[in-house]
């Protein structure tokens, strides 16, 4: 493997490391969005990671705002950063709304209580409300935790380019990574 490739491969391997490893840095990752066109930017929790399909995957409330937003535009710009690396990733390409029931039901399933109750608020995310806790859950909704999938999304963002920064006190180095060409991989080195 070339340093190109080996670098393309400590990315993968880095990303798939923060779902097991607690606190790794690309486990909270920000997206930004494109809405009424300006950016728009937010943080998420990375969810899966799929290498072959060069695809991340989060979880949202399918009455947030970036639901439409990602209707309108699929455009999506994914941001990590590992402070103690000192490496930076932003990863562009296409996000989509998974519409595969049984994969839904699968994910919503392997999810832990605490995540489940996101999605039991009366109030949808953004929404204007009296009280600063008028969005929470009754007591009543607690007994049925499971209706929450209701308002339950799985996000999938599709790469076609990644730009890799590596700040070094020996001199930074930053690569472009393309995808575009299916399997043909095409590395650009760039100034930094
Ligand atoms: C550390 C952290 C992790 C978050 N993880 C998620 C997440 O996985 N999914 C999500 O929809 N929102 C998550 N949020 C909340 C979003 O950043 C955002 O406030 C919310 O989704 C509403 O965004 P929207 O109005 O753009 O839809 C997280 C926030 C923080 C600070």
């Amino acid at each position: 493997m070339n340093k190109e490739e080996t670098i393309l491969d400590q990315i993968w391997d880095e990303l798939a490391a923060s779902l097991e490893v607690g606190g790794h840095p690309f486990h909270i990752f920000s997206i930004s969005t494109i809405f009424n066109n300006k950016p728009d930017s937010r943080n998420v929790v990375l969810r899966n990671v799929n290498r072959n399909n060069k695809s991340v995957t989060f979880h949202t409330d399918t009455r947030s705002n970036k639901i439409s937003q990602i209707k309108n535009d699929n455009n999506v710009c994914a941001l990590f950063y590992d402070s103690a690396k000192k490496i930076q990733i932003r990863a562009y390409g296409s996000i989509s709304i998974e519409t595969d029931e049984l994969l839904i039901k699968d994910r919503w399933k392997q999810s832990k209580k605490m995540s489940k109750l996101c999605y039991l608020h009366k109030s949808a995310p953004g929404k204007k409300i009296d009280n600063a806790k008028d969005y929470l859950y009754d007591e009543d909704d607690l007994q049925d935790i499971e209706v929450g999938i209701k308002n339950f999304s799985v996000i999938n963002i599709k790469f076609n380019k990644i730009d890799w920064l590596n700040l070094s006190h020996k001199g930074h180095e930053r690569i472009i990574i393309n995808f575009t060409n299916g399997d043909n991989i095409k590395f650009e080195w760039v100034a930094p």
